[in-house]
């Protein structure tokens, strides 16, 4: 059966009380026009219970931006998968290019936050990406096979539980995204990644730079099954726009 569309906001570090009052109620009046996607948006730990009780009973499901890899104990300022699921959130995210490059997370550590997202019940959304740098030196695949594969290796029933973001470093928050074809190209490398009958359930969304005028056409494309969205993500109107598509 197809994969069912997904669209992701991602709110990074943005947002008061107020504000968010306003988008949450925004995306709840508008989102039965676009039912036919999942839509979703990880909000600041602070919010969850925010996002919870707006978006509960709407349809739009709501998670995390990080998760720590322990179960619980003497780990300041870490959340636990077990408080996210608290929060009835079913998604987080885990290797953010901003966690990997700010926080330094290694490509091992992210699959342990995803194992530990997995064995709480929620849904790890795996984003990868290559730098600029990495792309012009033509080294996309290798390094996203490199990011991979401690995912990977938690093996196929894991896996067909994860959905993968694809988010290449020099498309975020850049106004520069990557042309669809472009995209495409490495979706379908990922894709050949994974195992048969895994690899057609998994959905692997593209991040970096989705508005809603560049959604459609993305969204054409074979291996991209949704987009994962940061600053048109704060605007309802445009990330409604965006799930539209
Ligand atoms: O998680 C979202 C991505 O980092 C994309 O951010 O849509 O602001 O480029 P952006």
């Amino acid at each position: 059966q197809p994969r069912k569309r997904l669209v992701i906001g991602n709110w990074k570090m943005h947002g008061n009380q107020a504000a968010n009052a306003s988008l949450l109620d925004g995306l709840c009046a508008g989102f039965p026009a676009v039912r036919a996607c999942d839509l979703a948006v990880c909000v600041p730990f602070p919010y969850l219970g925010q996002a919870g009780a707006s978006l509960q009973g709407s349809g739009i499901s709501w998670g995390a931006q990080d998760v720590s890899k322990h179960e619980q104990g003497a780990y300041t300022g870490e959340v636990s998968a077990a408080m996210l699921a608290d929060f009835s959130c079913s998604w987080v995210l885990v290797g953010h290019s901003e966690r990997r490059s700010i926080h330094g997370e290694s490509d091992q550590l992210v699959a342990d936050k995803a194992q530990a997202a997995l064995a709480a019940g929620l849904t790890p959304v795996v984003c990868v990406g290559e730098t600029l740098e990495q792309n012009e030196a033509g080294t996309t695949d290798e390094v996203i096979a490199r990011q991979l594969a401690p995912v990977l290796a938690l093996g196929a029933a894991a896996l067909e539980k994860i959905v993968i973001a694809y988010e290449p470093v020099w498309a975020i928050g850049t106004g520069r995204t990557a042309t669809p074809e472009q995209a495409q190209q490495v979706h379908a490398a990922i894709r050949a990644r994974l195992d048969g009958s895994v690899a057609a359930k998994v959905r692997i969304l593209y991040g970096g730079s989705v508005k809603a005028a560049n959604a459609a056409s993305l969204f054409t494309m074979p291996d991209i099954d949704g987009a994962l969205v940061g600053g048109a993500a704060l605007m309802a109107e445009e990330f409604l726009r965006i799930a539209a598509a």
